[in-house]
């Protein structure tokens, strides 16, 4: 269906739906790979640090890795927390980064980031708050999980019949995409800011079999929970990390790290989380917040 016919449906001709067919690769042998980068925490300044950690110099070790350890990725996303310092400085650098790399990227907004500036300095790569690309037989979906008054997430309920829209029309195997968790991942102090109502994201997706995963980032932990047909994914920051199950704030010891995605031509997800072998520097481990 192309978004410019006059039949097609409103969120197919609403201006933030932006559909691209990358479709030029032959898919029926290798899966396509995507690389998840999350939660970078970048600064204006080069030497900006989260915690004791520099955080572009531990995003350019990430992404060196990914690019050198999952060589034949086809697009790097990136789901959320990009400056931690909603500064220009910030994502001028993260635009010429990723650019750097010479693959398309997607960009979603986390509660450290100002819509703005990402429009402005990241432009059709800041995707949201509801948008779609199609690559090679799969739909990814980007939702905008923020709210401006809170650390917490939540999704409108545009987003949630714009998703419901497209998945009662197109069956083409789907991941989504957000910044915040939209179910609890065992953790008192981050389960406060999850997304307040993943339970209709939940209920819309336990109803649609195309959906194969729900990826996210925020809790700077890896998580791995199935449910119906899909998997729901978090990823390691590229910078800190949270203890996982831990009921109040606490660094874990991890180092940083990214998701890989093999995404089969016939449904199939296959994932896996990678981190560096060392990182030299160490975070402030008796940090009680952020
Ligand atoms: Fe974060």
């Amino acid at each position: 269906m192309s978004a410019n016919t006059p039949s097609s449906p409103p969120y197919l001709t609403h201006p933030l739906w932006l559909h691209q067919d990358f479709g030029k690769r032959n898919h029926t042998t290798d899966p396509l790979k995507l690389i998840q980068l999350t939660d970078p925490h970048l600064f204006a300044a080069p030497q900006g640090r989260l915690l004791g950690i520099t955080t572009r110099t531990s995003f350019e070790s990430v992404l060196e890795m990914a690019l050198e350890r999952s060589s034949g990725a086809q697009a790097l996303v990136v789901t959320g927390d990009l400056v931690h310092d909603e500064s220009t400085a910030g994502y001028r650098y993260l635009h010429d980064t990723l650019n750097s790399t010479g693959l398309p990227y997607f960009c979603t907004p986390g509660n450290h980031d100002q819509q703005r500036l990402m429009d402005e300095h990241l432009g059709a790569a800041a995707v949201g708050p509801f948008a779609l690309r199609r690559l090679e037989g799969w739909n990814l979906v980007f939702l905008n999980s923020s709210r401006c008054d809170s650390d917490g997430g939540h999704l409108k309920s545009e987003q949630i019949a714009q998703l419901e829209d497209l998945l009662a029309d197109d069956q083409a195997p789907t991941l989504l995409f957000m910044h915040h968790h939209p179910i609890p991942v065992q953790s008192e102090w981050m389960d406060r800011i999850g997304i307040d109502n993943g339970e209709s994201l939940i209920a819309t997706c336990d109803r649609s079999p195309q959906v194969k995963g729900v990826i996210f980032g925020h809790i700077h932990q890896e998580f791995s929970s199935h449910r119906k047909g899909y998997q729901l994914l978090g990823t390691p920051s590229t910078c800190i990390q949270f203890l996982p199950r831990n009921q109040t704030f606490a660094l874990d010891t991890r180092p940083p790290g990214y998701r890989t995605l093999s995404l089969h031509a016939d449904g199939q997800l296959e994932t896996e989380v990678l981190r560096l072998d060392h990182y030299e520097e160490r975070p402030i481990y008796q940090a009680q917040g952020y």
